[in-house]
């Protein structure tokens, strides 16, 4: 059976106003540019969305992970669109390509990916989550609780096809390596790993022998790309996305969103400098401009169909999910209130790749010897 390859790739391209959202021209820009490519039978099928100021670009192929033309695809497009966003003069336009010209695989050079090969199952649910203003480590929580935490994810008890737990792929983003975790028996490990999400973060999760999937396929990915390791400057958050498969021996759809219901706690925020609530929110409400934000998380749910996108339906619009906005509200009141202190702000380590450092050089030469 053919295995379909599920790309989304996303980028900063250009804000409006400032890094607030995107504009419809840059949508239809990209559309256009994908729906030539399905024409010429490139891709099966894609979908166009946003996050905050990030354009996010969901295709379908038969092509494998890194396939060299769908990464060029992508990177035209976000040409195409950073060229639209210049003639409208729109804010950071082509922010996130940080390369002058394209050179075979797109990971390193700006865009974020998130990619999986996976066997079509007889009914295929999946869901795209799209962050902003917030880093990969944001995933860390919900892909852990979806996939290991029984007290959320009701299926580990009580579903034999989910009973055997799951294998999770951690990379240290600092080191460029990685280590590959089974829970429920390391999950003391695992957790001592991920718990510091600015530096371990999930890449993969896949299911174990025994369960419904077929072996070796992955069950979630999420993009992992560190925008300012590339730019070896701050150019903004390296926003997350992630896609993740339900249903039939993997967590329920239910099980997939319970744990954004939380709001948890990541870095990002105004300026990638401060610690604030995830806020899960509709389609059409994810523009962050409180304090350019708060962070902000969408869930794009799609039944799969030999490789079409059947939806999206804008998961987190669910009224169900007011009371972690109204949290999110109320947490964001308070952190704000800190104004620069820390753990509003981040820790100083983490404020390295921020501007920051700028200021605290020019304070270098006022310190004296201390008795
Ligand atoms: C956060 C983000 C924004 C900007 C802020 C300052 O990821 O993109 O909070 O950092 O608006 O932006 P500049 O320096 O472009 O004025
Ligand atoms: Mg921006
Ligand atoms: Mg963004």
């Amino acid at each position: 059976m053919t295995k379909i390859t599920i790309s989304l790739i996303k980028a900063d391209v250009g804000g409006y106003p400032g890094h607030s959202s995107v504009h419809p021209a840059l949508i239809e820009t990209a559309e256009s540019k994908l729906e030539n490519a399905k024409k010429s039978g490139a891709l099966i099928d894609f979908k166009v969305m946003a996050c905050g100021d990030d354009l996010e670009l969901l295709m379908s192929h038969i092509n494998g992970c890194d396939c060299g033309d769908i990464h060029a695809l992508a990177w035209s497009t976000f040409e195409a669109a950073t060229e639209k966003a210049k003639e409208l003069k729109l804010y950071g336009a082509g922010q996130d390509l940080l390369a002058d010209a394209f050179s075979g695989n797109i990971r390193g050079m700006g865009p974020g990916v998130a990619e999986m090969e996976i066997t079509e199952r007889k009914s295929e649910p999946i869901v795209a989550f799209m962050m902003d203003k917030t880093e990969p480590g944001a995933f860390n929580l919900p892909i852990f609780r979806m996939f290991a935490d029984p007290f959320n994810t009701a299926g580990l008890i009580i579903d034999p096809a989910c009973h055997g737990g799951f294998t999770f792929e951690v990379w240290d983003i600092m080191e460029h390596r990685k280590v590959m975790m089974n829970c429920p028996e390391e999950m003391y490990d695992l957790l001592a790993l991920i718990g510091a999400k600015s530096r371990y973060v999930i890449k993969r999760v896949f299911s174990k022998p025994g369960c419904s999937i077929s072996d070796k396929e992955p069950v979630a990915t999420i993009s992992t790309e560190k925008l300012y390791q590339t730019a070896g400057t701050y150019v903004g958050k390296d926003d997350p996305a992630g896609l993740v498969r339900c249903q039939s021996g993997l967590p329920a759809l239910g099980e997939v969103l319970e744990p954004f219901a939380l709001g948890h706690l990541v870095s990002g925020w105004m300026r990638g400098s401060h610690n604030g609530p995830l806020m899960p929110c509709s389609f059409d409400t994810a523009h962050p401009t409180r304090f350019d934000g708060p962070p902000r998380v969408i869930a794009a749910g799609f039944q799969m169909a030999k490789g079409k996108f059947v939806g999206p339906v804008d998961l987190f619009k669910d009224p169900a999910f007011d009371r972690a906005r109204q949290r999110c509200l109320e947490i964001t009141d308070y952190l704000r209130a800190h104004g620069p202190f820390e753990p509003h702000r981040l820790p100083m380590e983490d404020m390295e790749y921020t501007t920051l450092p700028h200021v605290m050089k020019t304070l270098a030469n006022r310190f004296e010897k201390a008795e």
